[in-house]
């Protein structure tokens, strides 16, 4: 997908945010999504300043941001999701790539965020396809990296990224978005479903970072070629 646009629904959050920073570092062009257009330009503002200026990061209100999109990357708490998802639906293009980053932690109900919670349609990513017009090509990403890490830019990020899709040419662009980030190496996870168990792990992470005192805990799938 040559000179497409990026936008990130939530991505004035810390693992929007993060995502925006490593993708306008990478060249890509960038649009930090809020509910509030002022949120939207001062995230922007922020980030490019991090970024030194010489890149561009724009913001705008969540519709907008979508429809001026080509791929459109849903980061927001799993309280939000039904929310958000509405609130961009009439915004996705046919040709558009829907990546949902949302994890379905128990926070959302009063819960600890080292549990995850059972969605009925199977996952967060599920209930995306459920909810956005049919003809959206969806995948699931980004699950298993942490904000904290992202927002590093100066470091590599220590974390395979799996890229779950029913398209394998949208799958494709998930792992290819992955691939900008250094340090991480795309995952093909196959089909959409699979996704609930990659949204779980991180709930898994979370606690592994209570109990060993760390912040960044990520994942790597072992045995793989090389070349990924
Ligand atoms: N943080 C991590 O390290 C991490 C790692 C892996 C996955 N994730 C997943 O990525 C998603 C985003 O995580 P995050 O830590 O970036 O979340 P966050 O900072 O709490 O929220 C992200 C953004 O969501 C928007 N939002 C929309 N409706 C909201 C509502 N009702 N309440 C609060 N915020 C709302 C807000 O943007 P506006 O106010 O600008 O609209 C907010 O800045 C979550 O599903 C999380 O589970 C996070």
């Amino acid at each position: 997908m040559a000179d497409r646009t990026i936008a990130v629904i939530g991505g004035t959050g810390d693992q929007g945010f993060g995502l925006v920073l490593r993708w306008a570092k990478a060249g890509e062009h960038v649009i930090i999504g809020s509910r509030q257009q002022q949120k939207a330009e001062d995230a922007a503002k922020k980030a490019n300043s991090i970024l030194g200026g010489a890149f561009t990061v724009s913001g705008m209100e969540n519709p907008k941001a979508a429809a001026a999109a080509d791929v459109i990357v849903m980061s927001v708490p799993f309280a939000a999701h039904v929310d958000m998802i509405k609130s961009v639906h009439d915004s996705i293009k046919p040709d558009d790539v829907f990546i949902d980053v949302v994890v379905p932690l128990s926070t959302a109900v009063g819960g600890p965020a080292s549990t995850a919670l059972a969605v009925w349609e199977g996952s967060a990513a599920q209930q995306a396809a459920r909810l956005l017009p049919s003809h959206t090509k969806i995948a699931s990403a980004f699950h298993n990296v942490v904000a904290e890490a992202l927002q590093r830019i100066d470091r590599e990020v220590n974390s395979d990224v799996i890229v779950c899709s029913d398209s394998q040419e949208v799958r494709k662009v998930g792992m290819e978005l992955a691939a900008k980030i250094p340090g991480v190496r795309a995952v093909d996870g196959g089909r959409l479903e699979n996704s609930r168990i990659v949204e779980q792990v991180t709930a898994l992470l979370i606690g592994i970072n209570i109990r060993y005192k760390v912040s960044d805990a990520g994942i790597r799938i072992t045995g793989l070629p090389t070349t990924g």
